[in-house]
């Protein structure tokens, strides 16, 4: 098969389009055609060497892809209601960047009705990893009120949408007026330039000084202490990443005060159970959304595999709004 492999831990260009042998699908799980891959930011920390690939996953970069069912063990694809040609999308640890992928059986979902292969592939790894961090670990409520930084990011993009669908008032922020009037367009209530104004004293003018229930961070550093103040009580903050740092100066008495959680999670090297959950969760309560038109992939742009490089450079100039995707 063809592959987009990275030679060398460093820039873009380390991305090479070559031939791999094709992997073959073991017990639990199923190998898919692929026609389309998407690209996320955890695919460039790889490329620079500062994101592990976890143990006996691909070393090809990749964590989700949409195509058609090729290989699987026939009773438990039976057991798991897919026939071999079905069209699905896969939440995988690697090796999205292929033009066949294994994927366990209990990470793959119906590609939902009315959409393409490559808006399907563009999915899985934030619909996980917001479903998984908003909903499970921070509970946003219907009617509660919900801060996403990073509003255009591919992370953004399905939060906003998602919380939207789910009942919550969503606050956005952005590094542009142009990425703000995306967000909005996606559904935010508000969207806050952060480069122009401080989003803690838009937050507590938005929010009448009350403050938002939950926080989706992706900057974490000196974020932490400023995103405690933008919490109404009993408030909590998810922290998926740590683009502005890793160490935070906070005032802990706050947290005990005002009844505050700090939390985070990693997605990738948690177990097949922990993310099989969250796949049917999606099924059953984010699919009816996607079908019904309330949430809409975001795909920003595409690219042959060939192009992987094209792909990884764009990302890391910050330009897009939403999803860069591969099209095989
Ligand atoms: N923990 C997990 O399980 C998990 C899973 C997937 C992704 N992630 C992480 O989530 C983040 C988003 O991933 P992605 O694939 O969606 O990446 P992406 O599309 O490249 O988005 C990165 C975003 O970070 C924003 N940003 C950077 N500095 C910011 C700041 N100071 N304030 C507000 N926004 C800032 C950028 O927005 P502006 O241009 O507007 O600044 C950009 O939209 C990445 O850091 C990724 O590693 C974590």
């Amino acid at each position: 098969m063809k592959a987009v492999e990275i030679t060398s831990y460093g820039a873009p260009e380390v991305l090479r389009l070559t031939e791999r042998p094709d992997p073959v699908a073991g017990a639990g799980e199923l190998l898919i055609r692929v026609a389309a891959a998407g690209v996320n930011r955890p695919d460039v920390l790889q490329r620079k060497g500062m994101y592990p690939v976890p143990p006996g996953a691909s070393d090809l970069p990749g964590l989700e892809v949409a195509g058609t069912i090729a290989q699987c063990d026939a009773a438990e694809l039976a057991a798991a209601g897919f026939k071999i040609g079905d069209r699905v999308c896969a939440l995988v640890a690697g090796g999205g960047y292929a033009e066949l992928c294994v994927a366990p059986i209990a990470q793959c979902l119906p590609v939902p009705a009315g959409l393409s292969d490559t808006q399907a592939a563009s999915l899985p790894e934030t619909f996980f990893t917001v479903w998984s961090n908003v909903f499970d670990r921070a509970r946003l409520q219907p009617g509660e009120t919900f801060l996403v930084q990073g509003g255009t990011s591919g992370i953004g993009v399905t939060a906003i949408q998602m919380a939207k669908a789910a009942g919550a008032t969503v606050i956005a922020t952005a590094g542009s007026d142009d990425k703000c009037a995306a967000c909005v367009r996606l559904g935010a209530d508000h969207a806050i330039n952060y480069r122009d104004k401080d989003f803690v004293e838009e937050v507590q003018r938005i929010t009448a000084k009350r403050g938002v229930d939950v926080i989706l961070d992706m900057v974490a550093g000196a974020y932490v202490a400023r995103e405690l103040k933008c919490l109404a009580e009993d408030g909590r903050l998810v922290i998926i990443a740590v683009q502005g740092g890793v160490d935070a100066t906070f005032d802990a008495g706050m947290v005990l005060r005002r009844r505050l959680t700090i939390s985070g999670s990693t997605l990738r090297p948690r177990p097949v159970a922990f993310k099989a959950a969250i796949a049917q969760a999606l099924r059953a309560k984010v699919w009816p959304w996607i079908e019904a038109g309330r949430i809409k992939p975001e795909i920003y742009k595409m690219f042959p595999p060939g192009e992987a490089a094209q792909a990884h450079a764009l990302m890391e100039s910050n330009q897009h709004i939403g999803k860069l995707v591969l099209v095989w």
